[in-house]
């Protein structure tokens, strides 16, 4: 009996004692938002603090803690360590400063402490390197002053040491982690000679200080060795200087005859050639020609439907003259530019492959030529015949968001910024919303981002919407990208569904916010499956390296970011019935814009 009360209390204990813990944390996750604010933080304070945006709880104690851009600002309170279980800390992109707190010294198990994109400042503490578990260390982007402490070698399971962009001063002690894998000192004050175990680290990982040694310039002065030089040595530096500039001359020249190219490049699916336009293969002079023979003219302009005059009124005959240049293939068929006079053009689609009958044909052309909405590129008219399967569509001239994010990344590039990106996955999205919304179960069954032109302006509207029923995409399309945007359950190109162009417009929104281009996870292309991809990278608390470098100098948009992702993410989920409405993606992205411009105006 006693033996039973003895071990009942016992267990009390221990159940007070865990209960106790996890309140013990609570107090702390108070104190830290009572401190730091943060408007974002709404944690429902009568919840258990593990259902909290940000927490994550294991064995009903708190182990991670991630609140990156969420607006925190001011110093940290004594009250992160009493989250004595913590695993991962992450307050990247928030304006948090001062030092970092002096009880983090109780945070044994942490093993990934993500604080870039501050302004914490004075020395990076000491007691950090006795915290074992470390795998991940990243103080890159703050204001921390002082030398690296050479007790970075007691954190013998450290990955990642990222320090870059602080005020970092002294020289690099002798650091020897075998397990060190990303290491980043840039940008600081830095002098002296780079430790022989670091010298195999690329050289932009040392740039922006006075440092010295492999993989930078050798520290004893060169001058020396200089003062010297044989006659040999003389003539091999004429010969050098000599092939220098001239391969700098052919450099000039090959750059000069592309940037004079570049224009039609940068634009076009595929580089624009000029070419006539053919229509089953009669040998007739004329660019559109062909076809029924020209006593069945009247008969052609029956075929010709216009759903909506152009600025100038054209006709089949006037197609038929237009000089045409091919701007690239599609997944349906070879689309060309046909320039009705010097100022008017529009774009004629040429269908291959037509898989429906006539009647079914003008059926569902009815119903895409009804589509009116300002983020759409609206069909013009369209032409039918037993032979030829004509679009004519508004020509867009700012061409392809696929070229504009993929084409010309080199030097001289003009980087996308926030705003441009999302007011275009704005308009992207109210118009494929309206779509969905004009007919029933109609959906547009290619999205991606080579059809989704822009204006001068760069307002996007869709095109191409509507033929995945009608047609079946060419062998000359290129599979692979296709299929980086289809969504799993599509088998059949031809079955769409809304809640797979959802899926769709969700790859459309990764490929925005990372600059990668799709591909099918099967395939070895140089894309990559993005939802898996980034499903991947966010797990593993990365989430900033998901994004286009281009984009992560607009650290005060983080948060905006953030929450673009998690809108393609919740569209890119694996089961239909789990993804969004495009109706409601479409508001919260209207509301995440709203907010992220109230916020430039603001600053
Ligand atoms: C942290 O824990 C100590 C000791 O248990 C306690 O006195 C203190 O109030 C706690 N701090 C916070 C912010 O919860
Ligand atoms: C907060 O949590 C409690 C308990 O789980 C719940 O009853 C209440 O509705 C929640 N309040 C809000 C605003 O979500
Ligand atoms: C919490 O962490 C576990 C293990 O790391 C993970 O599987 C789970 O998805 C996390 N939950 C949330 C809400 O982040
Ligand atoms: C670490 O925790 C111990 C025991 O809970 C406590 O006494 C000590 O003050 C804490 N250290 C710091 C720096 O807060
Ligand atoms: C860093 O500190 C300096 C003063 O020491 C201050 O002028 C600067 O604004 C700080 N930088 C950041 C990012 O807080
Ligand atoms: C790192 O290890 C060395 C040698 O064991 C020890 O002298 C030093 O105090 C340690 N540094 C820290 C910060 O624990
Ligand atoms: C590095 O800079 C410090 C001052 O910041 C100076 O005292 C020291 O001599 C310098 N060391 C070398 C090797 O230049
Ligand atoms: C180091 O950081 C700088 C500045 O952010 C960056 O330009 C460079 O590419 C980085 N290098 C490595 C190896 O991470």
């Amino acid at each position: 009996m006693k033996l039973i009360i003895f071990s009942l209390s016992i267990l009390t204990i221990l159940l007070v004692s865990v209960s106790s813990d996890l309140a013990s944390d609570r107090a702390a996750l108070v104190a830290l938002r009572s401190a730091v604010g943060g408007r974002s933080l709404l944690w429902n304070l009568s919840s258990s603090p593990c259902s909290w945006t940000g927490v994550n709880c294991s064995q009903n104690r708190v182990v991670e803690l991630r609140l990156p851009g969420m607006g925190l600002s001011g110093q940290l309170p004594i009250a992160i360590g009493n989250l004595t279980q913590l695993q991962t800390l992450s307050l990247r992109f928030n304006a948090l400063s001062g030092p970092i707190p002096s009880d983090f010294a109780n945070l044994s198990s942490l093993r990934n402490l993500y604080l870039q994109g501050n302004a914490f400042s004075c020395e990076i503490p000491e007691f950090l390197f006795t915290l074992q578990n470390l795998i991940r260390l990243n103080l890159a982007n703050n204001n921390f002053t002082g030398s690296i402490s050479g007790s970075v070698n007691n954190l013998t399971r450290l990955g990642t040491l990222y320090l870059e962009n602080n005020k970092l001063s002294g020289s690099i002690p002798d650091i020897g982690l075998a397990s060190l894998v990303q290491f980043n000192v840039s940008f600081n004050q830095l002098n002296g000679s780079i430790p022989k175990a670091l010298s195999g680290k690329p050289r932009s990982a040392f740039q922006g200080n006075s440092l010295c040694g492999k993989p930078l310039v050798s520290c004893d002065g060169s001058k020396d060795s200089d003062s010297k030089l044989s006659g040999g040595a003389i003539a091999g530096i004429v010969i050098g200087c000599v092939l220098v500039a001239s391969l700098i001359l052919i450099l000039l020249i090959c750059l000069c005859a592309r940037r004079s190219g570049k224009k039609t490049e940068a634009r076009d699916i595929a580089p624009a050639k000029q070419a006539e336009i053919e229509i089953s293969g009669d040998n007739t002079s004329n660019g559109l020609s062909g076809g029924p023979k020209n006593d069945a003219k009247s008969n052609e302009n029956k075929n010709m439907v216009i759903f909506r005059k152009a600025s100038r009124v054209f006709d089949l005959d006037h197609l038929l003259k237009a000089s045409a240049e091919v701007l690239g293939k599609g997944t349906f068929g070879t689309a060309y530019k046909a320039s009705l006079d010097k100022r008017v053009a529009v774009v004629v689609k040429r269908l291959k492959d037509v898989t429906v009958s006539e009647k079914e044909f003008r059926a569902k052309m009815e119903v895409v030529g009804a589509m009116d909405h300002q983020n759409l590129v609206p069909v013009r008219a369209y032409y039918f015949s037993r032979d030829e399967k004509l679009l004519v569509y508004d020509y867009m001239p700012m061409g392809s968001l696929s070229a504009l994010l993929h084409g010309n990344r080199g030097a001289g590039r003009t980087p996308l910024n926030w705003d441009t990106r999302s007011n275009i996955a704005l308009g992207a999205a109210r118009g494929i919303a309206y779509l969905h919304s004009k007919a029933p179960g109609f959906s547009h069954g290619n999205i991606k981002s080579s059809n989704i032109l822009l204006t001068t302006s760069y307002e996007a509207h869709v095109s191409d919407f509507g033929l995945a029923q009608l047609a079946r995409p060419g062998p000359t399309s290129t599979p692979n990208r296709v299929d980086g945007y289809r969504a799993p359950e599509v088998t059949d190109a031809r079955k769409i569904s809304q809640k797979a162009d959802v899926y769709s417009f969700g790859v459309l929104l990764l490929e925005l916010l990372t600059g990668k281009a799709p591909t099918h996870a099967l395939t070895n292309d140089e894309g990559v499956d993005l939802p898996r991809w980034v499903q991947s990278v966010v797990r593993e608390e990365w989430t900033a390296e998901v994004f286009d470098l281009e984009l992560l100098r607009y650290q005060n948009v983080e948060e905006y970011m953030v929450q673009l992702l998690q809108i393609a993410i919740n569209c890119t989920a694996q089961y239909p019935d789990k993804r969004p409405a495009m109706e409601e993606v479409t508001s919260q992205i209207e509301e995440l814009c709203r907010s992220s411009n109230q916020k430039n105006i603001d600053k």
